[in-house]
């Protein structure tokens, strides 16, 4: 367990150029990919966040070696020779089901443990085993441990996915590169991590098209003709998401660097509807807000829609905001719960069912908080950026899952920021 906490002073603005890191949900699959390369791949642009720290471990486990220089890993999956990931890994982090595709596809077979449910709802994988069932492959349970076999082997297939999971499709579409014939994904998840995942496999010889589209096809290639590659990840746009509200929150002009602006479409106009500046380059955005911050109402929905991963960040704006605005969450259950600690800062929310209504105030106060998942412990920093005296973050955990140096990047632009030990309980 983290035993520090964030002291933040508020009612400080931030401006400057922030460098954005590499996207964790990217990094993740990808180094999962890399079990289909059985060599030394060469990923770039890692973050340096625990997420990746769990999928190095969970790859050590399989018997890959894993060096870190800096935010570049070299991942050598030659002698990879377990098919099993304990659920002391996956338990830690779900996104370690990501390696059932890879594991799959290389060895015809799987053991990884089923993940339990998690803060923000039920997280089923009904659909990742729906997927890989139509491919050929056969799931049994065995005491919690989800055991993969492909009796007939893999061969391609139409699926249509019911929902747009992230996670569902990546992984049938790494079982689905060594499946014999054309495998099509309808209904796919179109998230721009996908397309980076999609252009690691074709640059390891996979062939993929279609990523980034509902449509994504597949055209089957034997194993032997995968090779390990060099690549580097995209920008993370929910950090980049994350700095920008804090530009908005304050009044910037900041500007984050190291990210698609595309890939935040659905953000910006949101910044814009809000009374924010909002320019644009080939990999940088400005926002810059003197206009008071105006309601807005916002839905989360799967990527071209506006990101679930935001929603906390942009409920903090919208408490700040000038009238009410109405937020409604459609990709998860459970996801208000930073809600309640926003109001024991003196936000204004109500809650009904996936909704929240929130009515701006003038102004948040200064208050201890606790971090209840990764999103809402970076919100909660940027509230104490904006609220008057002073805020204690707690659980800094859930940060250091998704944020590289989140305090150090914000001291930078000028926040008033420090991580100290937390005080022992009395
Ligand atoms: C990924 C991201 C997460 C992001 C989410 C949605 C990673 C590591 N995490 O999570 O940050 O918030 O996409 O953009 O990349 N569902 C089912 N059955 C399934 C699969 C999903 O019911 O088999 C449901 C989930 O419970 C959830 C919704 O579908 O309600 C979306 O899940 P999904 O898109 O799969 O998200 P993840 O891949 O888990």
């Amino acid at each position: 367990m983290n035993q520090e906490v964030i002291i933040v002073r508020g009612n400080h603005t931030l401006e400057g150029d922030v460098q954005i890191s590499g996207a964790k949900n990217s990094a993740l699959k990808l180094m999962a990919a890399s079990i289909l390369g059985q060599g030394e791949t060469v990923l770039h642009n890692v973050p340096l966040i625990s997420d990746i720290e769990i999928m190095a471990e969970v790859l050590e486990r399989l018997g890959a070696t894993v060096k870190r220089e800096e935010h570049t890993l070299r991942i050598d999956t030659a002698n990879v020779n377990s098919c099993e990931t304990p659920y002391e890994l996956v338990s830690k982090m779900r996104a370690s089901i990501s390696v059932l595709g890879p594991l799959i596809g290389r060895f015809g077979e799987a053991r990884v443990a089923m993940p339990g449910g998690c803060q923000i709802g039920a997280r089923k994988i009904d659909m990742h085993l729906v997927g890989l069932e139509a491919l050929g492959v056969h799931f049994d349970v065995d005491h919690g441990v989800l055991e993969a076999t492909t009796p007939q082997g893999m061969k391609g297939a139409h699926v249509y996915l019911e929902f747009p999971s992230v996670g569902a499709t990546e992984n049938m579409l790494m079982a689905a590169v060594t499946a014999e014939g054309h495998t099509a994904i309808e209904n796919a998840a179109c998230e721009p991590e996908i397309e980076d995942l999609a252009n690691m496999l074709n640059a390891m010889g996979a062939k993929v098209s279609g990523a980034g589209t509902s449509l994504i096809e597949i055209e089957g290639v034997p194993l032997s003709s995968l090779h390990p590659c060099e690549h580097t990840t995209v920008g993370d746009r929910i950090e980049a998401g994350t700095f920008l509200v804090g530009g908005a929150l304050t009044g910037g002009p900041l500007t984050v660097r190291g990210i698609d602006p595309a890939f935040l479409r659905m953000a910006i106009m949101k910044l814009r509807a809000m009374g924010c500046e909002v320019q644009t380059g080939k990999d940088w955005i400005t926002v810059s807000r003197e206009a008071p911050l105006c309601s807005v109402d916002i839905q989360t929905l799967p990527h071209p829609g506006f990101p679930t991963d935001l929603q906390a960040q942009f409920m903090l704006l919208a408490a700040l905001a000038d009238d009410v605005s109405v937020i409604t969450e459609n990709v998860f259950e459970n996801r208000f719960m930073f809600a309640a600690e926003l109001m024991r800062m003196g936000a204004d929310v109500t809650l009904d069912d996936h909704h929240a209504i929130v009515r701006g105030v003038d102004h948040l106060q200064g208050a201890p908080v606790s971090s209840t998942d990764l999103r809402a412990g970076a919100a909660l920093v940027l509230a104490g950026i904006v609220a008057d005296g002073e805020t204690s973050v707690h659980h800094l955990e859930h940060i250091d899952r998704g944020y590289e140096d989140y305090a150090g990047k914000l001291a930078s632009l000028g926040a008033d920021i420090r991580r100290v030990a937390a005080p022992s309980p009395r």
